[in-house]
């Protein structure tokens, strides 16, 4: 289901990718405040400690709820269908509710994170499950003692709701949280392509690491190559 419904004029300006392409790390708009909010899961026990949780005045980062899973799965599909920013194809995707609700129940044992921001502005982004969200982050943490170390990162923003700091306060919320489990290094890959993910993510202090080339075929037959990226969290660098 593609993203239809308004977003909240508050929630930022639209930005075009012409005049985003000449900017990559200087922004004449407020940053989100972190703050120590503590999250709203009454009811809901977690391992967890309480995470920071960032706040604008129009959205917030939060730990995800496991009633959040229909909203975060539909920000996927919509995404996804977009055919542009992740690997899969919409009929490629498997099953995103299960393989959802397995991450976030690792987050919920604090090995992971699962995030999402929501519009506090009473409006939705998407038409459909209600409280979907503006965009989500998730971290999955290595599976083996020698790689608990590292925790790999996924983002998604509706469509709607990007250019608007969202994306950057997702990072950022996951990037103070990663010392509550554990995480020392996060890493990603992104399409060459994507100059938007790639410029928010070095203006976070990620650094490109490796590239792997003509590593996706697109559907019209380009070959696109992958760039690796990665940030050691509170550690300076490796070498
Ligand atoms: C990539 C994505 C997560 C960024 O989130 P966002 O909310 O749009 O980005 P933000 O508004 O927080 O901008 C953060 C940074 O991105 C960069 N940026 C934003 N808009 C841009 C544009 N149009 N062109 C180039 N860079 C741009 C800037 O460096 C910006 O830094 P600033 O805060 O100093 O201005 C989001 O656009 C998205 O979900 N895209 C589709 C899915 C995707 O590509 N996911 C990542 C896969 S690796």
């Amino acid at each position: 289901m593609a993203p239809q419904g308004p977003i909240a004029a508050s929630v930022g300006r639209e930005r075009s990718p012409e005049v985003g392409a000449e900017r990559c790390s200087a922004s004449d708009r407020p940053r989100p405040r972190r703050s120590s909010v503590q999250d709203d899961r009454e009811g809901e026990p977690s391992a967890t400690p309480p995470l920071p949780v960032a706040d604008t005045p129009s959205f917030k980062v939060r730990p995800a709820r496991f009633d959040d899973l229909p909203g975060i799965v539909a920000l996927q599909r919509a995404v996804i269908a977009e055919g542009t920013w992740f690997i899969a194809e919409p009929d490629e995707l498997g099953n995103p509710d299960e393989d959802m609700r397995a991450r976030l129940t690792m987050a919920r044992a604090g090995r992971g994170l699962v995030l999402v921001a929501e519009s506090t502005a009473g409006r939705m982004v998407l038409r459909g499950p209600p409280r979907a969200p503006l965009g989500w982050i998730v971290v999955d943490v290595g599976q083996y003692r020698r790689t608990r170390h590292v925790g790999r990162l996924e983002v998604m923003v509706a469509s709607r709701a990007r250019g608007a700091g969202v994306g950057r306060a997702l990072v950022e919320a996951a990037m103070a949280a990663c010392a509550s489990i554990g995480v020392t290094r996060l890493t990603l890959a992104v399409y060459a392509h994507n100059t938007r993910a790639r410029a928010l993510y070095a203006a976070l202090g990620f650094v490109e690491e490796g590239q792997r080339v003509g590593e996706y075929r697109m559907p019209d037959g380009a070959f696109v190559d992958d760039i690796l990226m990665a940030l050691q969290v509170g550690q300076g660098s490796l070498r």
